[in-house]
């Protein structure tokens, strides 16, 4: 008797096949796009986009974008798109938000830069003070700056030089953190351009809920501080075990080492982000990408204790040079723009919104996995959520790496795309904004529940 069918995988060149016909689709539903990709294609490291990095997503070449209202796009081919990638989070709370539009108007009468504090100045930094508990803000422009800053705040603080970071992570570009864990070793990222320092003589890469490998980093006593994501969502989705944030907690703090996290995306779980809902106490916090409704602005914040040690720490003569810092952060614009994110879009009312979008996606796609018996599970912080091609949940990026699959999550993104469902590139994952309604989320089950009938499977036993 033949043993049971333990689950389905998917027939390789069969699904090659599937991609390709996708992708001839894509094409086919964009001649002014595909149009503009081949006269451009000659460009080099531009090839016609502002940022190399719009050339890597899935599809053949890049849709070129009309307009963007709530959570939809439109290309310049008039393709209508539900968009569940929100441009990677700058976008979570819409595009183009009515409060944030309303204060961007009222700039108009009064300037977008001065160099000087504005009026909202105060008042954003009493809501940053609410909503993530830390008594002390500074701005940057982007995330990647805020974590730069940040970073030097904790070395200032502590007088250390080392930090370190979790495998798999990704913080911006902040130089510090751009290393690789190879065989155990850390060494700079491998794919940098134009680097010269070596990141890791000054920055040690461990795996995600390693406590033996944390302990032993943290005893040699001189790790200035911990950058992480409280969940990590830039290798998959990697969430941490039940304890390890307090035992990370309780042992950084018995070496002095400071704790950075980085809630740029794990805001998706509600208006204090991550660490407030689950009582991580953080002395630094980073927060970039939607904290201005899309417009570009990032905030860090620090406890009474950093900011009063980089006060100390300032030298009398040449206030101004302390590498933190840039002339557009804290802009008149950026102040305004994240006043009316923090009052009127981080609000319980748009994350309940949110949360429960997320919650009936997640319970819908799994119940899609179930039914083709497919050797995947969901994971889901707040409104984000991935698709993990691995039966359980992974526990580090060595297992979120071994549960990629380019071909399949290529094959996922353009035939989703195809039906007019966007989900980030370089994963499966899906972010819900307060516009999403029930109406798309049954749309798109429907059209995700056609894809996955489009895959190539066979029995497993
Ligand atoms: C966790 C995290 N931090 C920081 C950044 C950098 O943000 P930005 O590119 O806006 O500087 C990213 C970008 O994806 C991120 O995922």
């Amino acid at each position: 008797m033949a043993p049971p069918i333990s689950g389905n995988v998917v027939v390789r060149p069969a699904l090659e096949q599937r991609l390709a016909d996708e992708n001839a689709k894509y094409g086919a539903q964009r001649p002014l796009s595909s149009a503009r990709a081949s006269r451009n294609s000659k460009g080099g490291f531009s090839s016609g986009v502002p940022m190399h990095w719009m050339r890597d997503w899935p599809q053949p070449f890049p849709m070129i974008i009309e307009a963007a209202r709530g959570n939809r796009l439109r290309d310049i081919d008039g393709n209508e798109i539900v968009d569940f990638c929100l441009g990677d989070t700058g976008a979570m709370f819409g595009h183009a938000p009515a409060p944030v539009m309303q204060a961007m108007r009222r700039q108009e009468t009064r300037g977008l830069t001065y160099m000087l504090p504005s009026d909202d100045a105060e008042r954003v930094g009493e809501l940053l003070q609410e909503h993530f508990g830390l008594p002390c803000w500074q701005m940057a422009v982007t995330a990647s700056d805020a974590n730069r800053f940040a970073l030097r705040a904790a070395r200032t603080a502590t007088g250390r030089k080392r930090i370190l970071v979790f495998d798999g992570c990704y913080h911006g570009t902040a130089e510090d953190t751009l290393v690789d864990l190879v065989d155990g070793k850390t060494v700079a990222r491998r794919s940098l351009l134009g680097q010269v320092q070596d990141p890791s003589l000054t920055t040690v890469m461990i795996p995600f809920n390693d406590r033996a490998a944390l302990i032993a980093e943290l005893s040699k006593n001189d790790i200035a501080c911990v950058i992480a994501e409280p969940v990590m969502t830039n290798c998959g989705m990697i969430l941490p075990e039940e304890g390890f944030w307090e035992f990370l907690r309780a042992e950084t703090r018995k070496v002095g080492t400071l704790l950075l996290l980085d809630e740029t995306h794990t805001i998706s779980t509600g208006p204090g982000g991550y660490g407030r809902a689950h009582g991580i106490e953080a002395d630094l916090f980073v927060l970039g990408k939607p904290v201005a409704g899309g417009l570009p602005a990032a905030v860090w914040g620090m406890s009474q204790t950093v900011n009063d040690k980089l006060f100390a720490a300032r030298p009398d003569s040449e206030h101004g040079h302390s590498g933190i810092g840039t002339t557009l952060a804290g802009n008149a614009l950026q102040l305004a723009c994240m006043r009316a994110t923090l009052e009127e879009l981080m609000t319980p009312e748009n994350y309940a919104r949110m949360l429960a979008g997320a919650e009936a996606l997640e319970t819908g796609i799994k119940a899609l996995i179930t039914e083709h018996t497919l050797p995947w599970h969901t994971a889901r912080v707040g409104a984000r959520l991935e698709i993990v091609f691995s039966p359980k949940p992974v526990t580090d990026a060595a297992g979120a790496r071994a549960a990629a699959d380019a071909t399949l999550e290529s094959f996922l993104h353009v035939a989703l795309l195809n039906r007019g469902f966007l989900l980030t590139p370089f994963h499966n994952m899906m972010l819900v904004s307060p516009d999403t309604t029930e109406a798309d989320i049954v749309a798109f089950l429907a059209a995700f529940g056609e894809v996955l009938n489009l895959l190539p499977l066979e029995a497993k036993r």
